[in-house]
């Protein structure tokens, strides 16, 4: 299948028809939010996400559900991620009946800030934005798209790696998509946290996610649920591991869903050239922003 026939353009934006019919949309732009819900954002794989761009999302929805039930794992060892915290977006979405779920509700989506349903900026519910190294989320995503069957093929990484840094990938630019969460209004009820962060000190990251959702958790408890979200305990279990999606979706003999699970595998897989190339794009498009991330700390390309 080509390009147009997998992909419709949302608002300008380029996302999978499979996931996402006109009829999901409307269900995304009319939803009614309530104060306590929990919004969990990422551009695709940023995982703390969604086949997301800030990647993070799959990591996260493993987190806030052990975090609200008070470290209980009856949900993450019962529900697939999906329907644990579903995509508002996604067509799935309309079936779970959420209107009737218990509050707090958790949710994910990919989109930028700007492109939330109206209810969103009323209401002003908590979200948790999690984003990753742009290159690790590319080095991510070319990876998928190889895994997905609704997912363009993505062909040769240097090929890709242009349609990434222009956009040209499902939910657009990465840069657009932090940038709009980065310059949010209300920030006090918008948590930033990265991937990279909860690398170096998954403790910390739980602990903080806790407290930005009010919850307050024993050490104990926080020390079980960071050990249940480790990556090699997360790929055993099957409700988050994308197991239960049938292979004609997904075929994870090409690439396991839960692939590596490290921070800088970029350096694995790009050559001199494309880290060069992302770093200039990188620079550029980032120069407005003031904050310093996690990955700025060593230049994108490795070098002090
Ligand atoms: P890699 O492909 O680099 O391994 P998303 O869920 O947003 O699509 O992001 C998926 C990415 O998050 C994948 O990255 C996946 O391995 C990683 N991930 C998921 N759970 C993780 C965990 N517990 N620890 C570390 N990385 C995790």
């Amino acid at each position: 299948m080509t390009e147009a026939e997998m992909y419709s353009v949302y608002k300008g934006l380029l996302v999978p028809s499979l996931l996402h019919t006109p009829e999901s949309l409307k269900y995304f732009e009319e939803f009614v939010f309530r104060p306590d819900d929990i919004i969990i954002v990422t551009y695709p794989k940023s995982d703390v996400g969604s086949r997301n761009i800030v990647k993070g999302t799959t990591w996260t929805q493993e987190i806030v559900p052990l975090i609200m039930s008070g470290g209980d794992p009856a949900s993450v060892e019962t529900l697939p991620n999906w329907e644990r915290v579903p995509w508002l977006e996604e067509i799935q979405a309309c079936t779970f009946n959420l209107e009737q779920r218990a509050s707090p509700r958790m949710l994910t989506t990919h989109s930028p800030y700007n492109m939330m349903p109206p209810s969103f900026f009323e209401v002003k519910p908590k979200v948790i934005y999690v984003m990753r190294n742009p290159k690790d989320v590319f080095v991510s995503t070319f990876f998928y798209h190889m895994t997905a069957s609704f997912l363009v093929n993505p062909g040769p990484q240097t090929e890709f790696l242009h349609k990434f840094l222009d956009g040209k990938v499902m939910f657009g630019s990465w840069f657009d998509h932090v940038k709009s969460w980065l310059n949010a209004e209300d920030k006090e009820h918008i948590m930033h946290i990265s991937y990279e962060e909860m690398i170096l000190d998954l403790k910390d990251s739980v602990s903080r996610l806790a407290q930005f959702l009010n919850k307050s958790l024993d050490p104990e408890v926080i020390e079980k649920i960071a050990d249940r979200c480790l990556f090699k305990n997360m790929k055993n279990n099957n409700m988050s591991n994308y197991s239960a999606v049938p292979r004609e979706f997904m075929d994870q003999t090409k690439s396991e869903f839960l692939r590596k699970g490290i921070a800088g595998d970029w350096e694995n897989q790009l050559t001199v050239a494309e880290a060069a190339y992302f770093d200039s794009v990188y620079k550029d498009k980032m120069k407005d922003v003031k904050c310093k991330f996690v990955w700025d700390l060593k230049t994108l390309n490795g070098n002090n």
